[in-house]
């Protein structure tokens, strides 16, 4: 279903409970990315419900199980939706909005609020960790816009992720890690873990801009729809300078329910 180079490089990695919303990519690419900018209004976050609460069948990748009853949910919901670069094997650039158990914020976000964060996944020798994530967080409201860009340095070896609050260019999360100038793939996750309750309002990426190291004449999105048949949209990528530059307008990642059904309460 999911046939993106990031996402099958995720596949190897997240736990066989997460489950997918609708989602954009491109890739493998011929040419390697060198900067890539998006600005996100994500909506309202989704409550997300406590360990021992019930789990509806159709919240879980059970649902195309026949017969499956009702659970009771070993861990509190959490959800993460990101913008993401990769090139399938090695680290993956992911800014990260996060919405976690309800009452258990992770940087102050209150209920219907995300908490951003700069982060990268991926193999870290002497780490026992797979996920770095920068230590400056910010609140995000949902009708808030943030701009996420992800830059490769000069010294062709550092990614340099920078989200800023589009209206005030407050800086609310910023990481620079070495991830290696091999960039070939970029799209967008609604990432559920543990049965979380997925989004309830669309997440809009706007004005993305794709830049390249060399032209990159064929560029291709491929949209899905996730767990609950919502299928992604987004405005035909634009070029520029022969192809080295790509721009999409608009990309609207519907909601994956229109109204909590998960366990959470917002
Ligand atoms: C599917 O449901 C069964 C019981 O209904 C449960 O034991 C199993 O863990 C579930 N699998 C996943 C991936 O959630
Ligand atoms: C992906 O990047 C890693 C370094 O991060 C590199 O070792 C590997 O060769 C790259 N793979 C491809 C297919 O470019
Ligand atoms: C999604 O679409 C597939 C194929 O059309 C169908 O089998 C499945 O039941 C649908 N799932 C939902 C949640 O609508």
């Amino acid at each position: 279903m999911v046939s993106s180079l990031l996402l099958s490089a995720l596949c190897a990695v997240v736990a066989a409970e997460d489950t997918w919303g609708p989602a954009v990519s491109f890739g493998p690419s011929k040419s390697t990315i060198i900067r890539a900018i998006t600005t996100v209004q994500p909506g309202k976050a989704p409550a997300q419900p406590h360990a021992g609460t019930i789990i509806e069948p159709r919240c879980t990748t059970n649902t195309t199980k026949h017969g499956e009853k009702k659970r009771t949910r070993p861990n509190a919901g959490f959800l993460t939706i990101w913008p993401g670069m990769s090139n399938g094997t090695g680290n993956l650039i992911q800014t990260t909005l996060e919405s976690h158990e309800e009452g258990k914020p992770r940087c102050g976000e209150k209920t219907g609020e995300w908490c951003v964060m700069a982060s990268v996944f991926g193999d870290f020798p002497g780490l026992r960790t797979k996920q770095i994530d920068a230590k400056s967080q910010g609140v995000v409201k949902g009708t808030d816009k943030i701009t996420i860009e992800y830059r490769l340095e000069k010294d062709d070896m550092t990614w340099t992720q920078t989200v800023t609050n589009t209206a005030t260019k407050a800086v609310l999360s910023k990481l620079s890690t070495r991830s290696e100038p091999y960039m070939r793939g970029y799209g967008t996750g609604v990432e559920c873990q543990h049965d979380c309750q997925g989004t309830i309002e669309p997440n809009y990426y706007t004005d993305t801009v794709i830049t390249f190291k060399s032209p990159e004449p064929k560029f291709e999105l491929h949209a899905s729809g996730g767990l609950t048949n919502r299928t992604a949209l987004y405005t035909t990528p634009v070029s520029e300078q022969g192809g080295r530059v790509w721009k999409v307008a608009k990309i609207t990642i519907p909601a994956m329910y229109d109204k909590p059904i998960c366990g959470g309460t917002a």
